[in-house]
């Protein structure tokens, strides 16, 4: 095991998982808490008169980690439990507030939706549409929308169920392509991959990257590259930086704390391509051992990264937050280190975003003006709520900012800004 572990005293964990076939995620969550000191419990299912109540106060430690109620209870009845942790801003949750809820969070057609408007993971997102029969597929390819060969999709499969290579038109003709229900596919290009990589994002960092090599013998086999075959910890720098920035993105757009980002390379082009966000994966497909990691324990050091500020206040508590966190970083930490000791070296930027606006006061601080002016923007930071994503300044809206790697760098103007003032101020 790689991280350090801190213990953590008097904290329970709750797991939301009422699918039973998640029972090696519920099993190593359990072993997790119970080596690192925390309470567990697990719920499966919410009884009907709590949910008439809107009573759910019994069912929450301070800890959540959101994955599936049985199907017991609808998504009406969710919203319900969602209304109620909205309003105990104590409890820290992980995947509670997916943008889209949960009728759409792990629907591929929508998550595409998600990545194709972001600036910068627009460009890595397959064209997607919807088929209810073959003839729209061939009337796609007719009107120069789409070419062989392509990818026909379940919406919501998984594990590489559901998806089938279509070379060609004669294929397409064929018996071999799905005669019955087409209620819900999607067609897409098919990608010459060399590889994909399943990615885990953890408060908007990419904690891990596990590399799956394509077999270019058996391109339509979907369920088998979905497995992974020759599995690796994926460890060059380059490729490190490229997925993290893609991979945070994708779990932004989608509002989650914790994500399994799926993430394709055109062999011919190079170029990555963004194929799906999972909101409850699991880390049973060997990423453990892959990679040398152990997510249950990670999940939980990302709850005590976060209980710090209930501890703390919040200078103390960001401060804290984010330097147990600057390890993750792939891109900005030697800039995030250069802020704090008043060393940066950087134009002025445009804008009246609160970021800019740090950066300015920064700035000019730095050219010699008293610190005592930067008293407005401190107490607007420290009045602005933190990112939804993490202890950190950004934006508080679901599906925007809670990119550590980006967001650290506001934060480190702040927390350079408010140190010196007091310094000088004799603040304590
Ligand atoms: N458009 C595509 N072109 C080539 N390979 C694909 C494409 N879409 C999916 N795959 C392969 O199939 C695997 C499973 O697809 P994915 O979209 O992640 O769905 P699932 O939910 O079944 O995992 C991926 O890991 C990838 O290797
Ligand atoms: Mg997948």
């Amino acid at each position: 095991m790689r991280q350090k572990m801190t213990m953590s005293k008097n904290k329970t964990l709750t797991l939301v998982e009422g699918r039973k076939v998640n029972y090696r995620t519920i099993n190593d969550m359990r072993a997790q808490t119970a080596g690192t000191g925390w309470g567990f419990s697990l719920l499966e299912e919410v009884d009907r008169e709590s949910i008439a109540r809107c009573d759910f106060g019994k069912y929450f430690s301070n800890y959540v980690i959101w994955r599936d109620l049985n199907n017991s209870v609808n998504a009406v009845d969710v919203m319900r439990i969602y209304a109620w942790l909205n309003k105990h801003k104590e409890i820290h949750t992980i995947n509670t507030h997916l943008v889209g809820g949960r009728a759409f969070s792990s629907d591929k057609y929508y998550q595409h939706s998600l990545y194709g408007m972001d600036p910068v993971i627009g460009k890595n997102t397959p064209i997607t549409y919807l088929v209810k029969n073959k003839d729209e597929v061939q009337e796609l390819v007719k009107d120069g929308l789409i070419k062989y060969p392509l990818v026909l999709k379940e919406r919501m499969g998984t594990a590489g169920k559901g998806i089938a290579l279509v070379p060609d038109e004669e294929y397409l003709l064929s018996e071999h392509i799905r005669g019955g229900t087409w209620m819900n596919v999607m067609v897409e290009p098919y990608i010459f991959g060399d590889y994909d990589w399943r990615v885990f994002v953890v408060g908007g960092v990419a904690v891990g990257m596990m590399r799956k090599e394509l077999d270019e013998n058996r391109p339509g086999d979907f369920v088998q590259k979905s497995a992974g075959k020759n599995k690796t910890n994926e460890t060059d720098p380059k490729v490190r930086k490229e997925l993290s920035r893609i991979a945070c993105r994708m779990a932004s757009v989608c509002g989650l704390e914790y994500a399994g980002c799926d993430i394709i390379r055109d062999k011919r082009t190079g170029r990555y391509y963004v194929l799906e966000t999972n909101n409850s994966a699991g880390w049973q497909n060997h990423f453990n051992d892959v990679t040398g990691l152990n997510m249950g324990r990670i999940l939980l050091s990302w709850f005590d990264d976060m209980s710090v500020l209930d501890e703390k206040g919040f200078f103390e508590g960001v401060k804290a937050y984010t330097m147990n966190r600057v390890k993750y970083l792939y891109e900005n930490k030697e800039r995030f280190e250069q802020i704090l000791a008043w060393k940066e070296k950087t134009k002025e930027a445009a804008g009246n975003t609160l970021a800019a606006r740090l950066q300015r006061a920064y700035l000019e601080i730095l050219n010699g003006a008293d610190v005592k002016s930067a008293k407005g923007i401190i107490e607007e930071v420290e009045n602005t709520p933190l990112c939804w994503a993490g202890n950190f300044l950004g934006s508080n809206i679901h599906g925007e900012g809670g990119i550590f790697e980006e967001d650290c760098i506001p934060t480190a103007y702040y927390l350079a800004i408010r140190e010196k003032y007091d310094k000088i101020l004799g603040v304590k």
